[in-house]
């Protein structure tokens, strides 16, 4: 009996005086945009000291990451041209701007068809086929109008790789036999499209799926 005595307020003690110390649960911190006196400008949150680069953030090469060379969209590609690159810009034009602007560019991708305020236009129209590559660099990094900007999911040099799929693209809508390099053969009978597109850009329609064999006692 008398050991329970002892026990119960002991436990008592231990409780309170266990939440006695609230250094971990109340830590020295500001809340984000929080105010705080210290400095003049009041804010917690500090501006970088002027001059400072963080690490990968040197941008020294400008026209690279704006595409501009002062404030006009520049033609040139910063890198050059390799097979490589068209393929990787390939890879990455299908994953981020094919939904939307179709595997040809013609601007009917899929979530477009299902509804959009707006359908993006056609690589394909005049004044993109003559629009320079500064400028695409410009959109897909910014965005424009209802189409948002891609800085953040494609690095610098993959949205110059797509800009170059993209010039493929152009030319493949625009290709005539003299494009085909000596030595290529232009198939003889043209592959067979479907759906109709005012561009002139078309996709090729897959093999119908081959009826699977019927398997002996199997069934129907
Ligand atoms: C979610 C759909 C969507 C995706 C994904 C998308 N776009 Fe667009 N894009 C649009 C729409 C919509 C417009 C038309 C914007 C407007 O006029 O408001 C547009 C417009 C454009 C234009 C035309 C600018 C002009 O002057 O008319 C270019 C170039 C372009 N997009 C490039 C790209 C590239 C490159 C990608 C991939 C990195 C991409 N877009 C991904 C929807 C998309």
């Amino acid at each position: 009996m008398t050991r329970v005595k002892i026990l119960v307020p002991a436990l008592l003690i231990l409780t309170i005086c266990s939440a006695c110390r609230q250094d971990m649960h109340d830590q020295p911190r500001y809340k984000p945009q929080a105010r705080n006196d210290f400095f003049p400008d009041m804010r917690s949150a500090r501006l970088l000291i002027d001059g400072t680069v963080a690490r990968g953030q040197l941008h020294e090469d400008s026209y690279f990451y704006t595409g501009k060379i002062g404030n006009n969209p520049g033609e040139v590609m910063p890198f050059s041209i390799t097979h490589d690159v068209l393929e990787r810009g390939q890879e990455r034009y299908n994953i981020f701007c094919a939904p939307c602007h179709s595997r040809v560019g013609d601007g009917k991708g899929m979530i477009p068809s299902r509804g959009f305020s707006r359908m993006p236009p056609s690589y394909h129209i005049e004044r993109l086929q003559k629009a320079p590559a500064g400028y695409y660099f410009d959109v897909i990094t910014n965005g424009l109008g209802i189409m948002q900007g891609y800085s953040g999911q494609i690095p610098a040099k993959d949205r110059w790789a797509i800009i170059a799929y993209i010039r493929a693209l152009q030319l493949s809508q625009k290709a005539g036999a003299a494009d085909v390099p000596a030595g290529l053969n232009l198939p003889t009978a043209l592959p067979k499209f479907e759906g109709d597109a005012p561009s002139g850009a078309t996709l090729v329609t897959p093999a119908p799926p081959k009826k699977e064999e019927k398997k002996e006692g199997g069934v129907e």
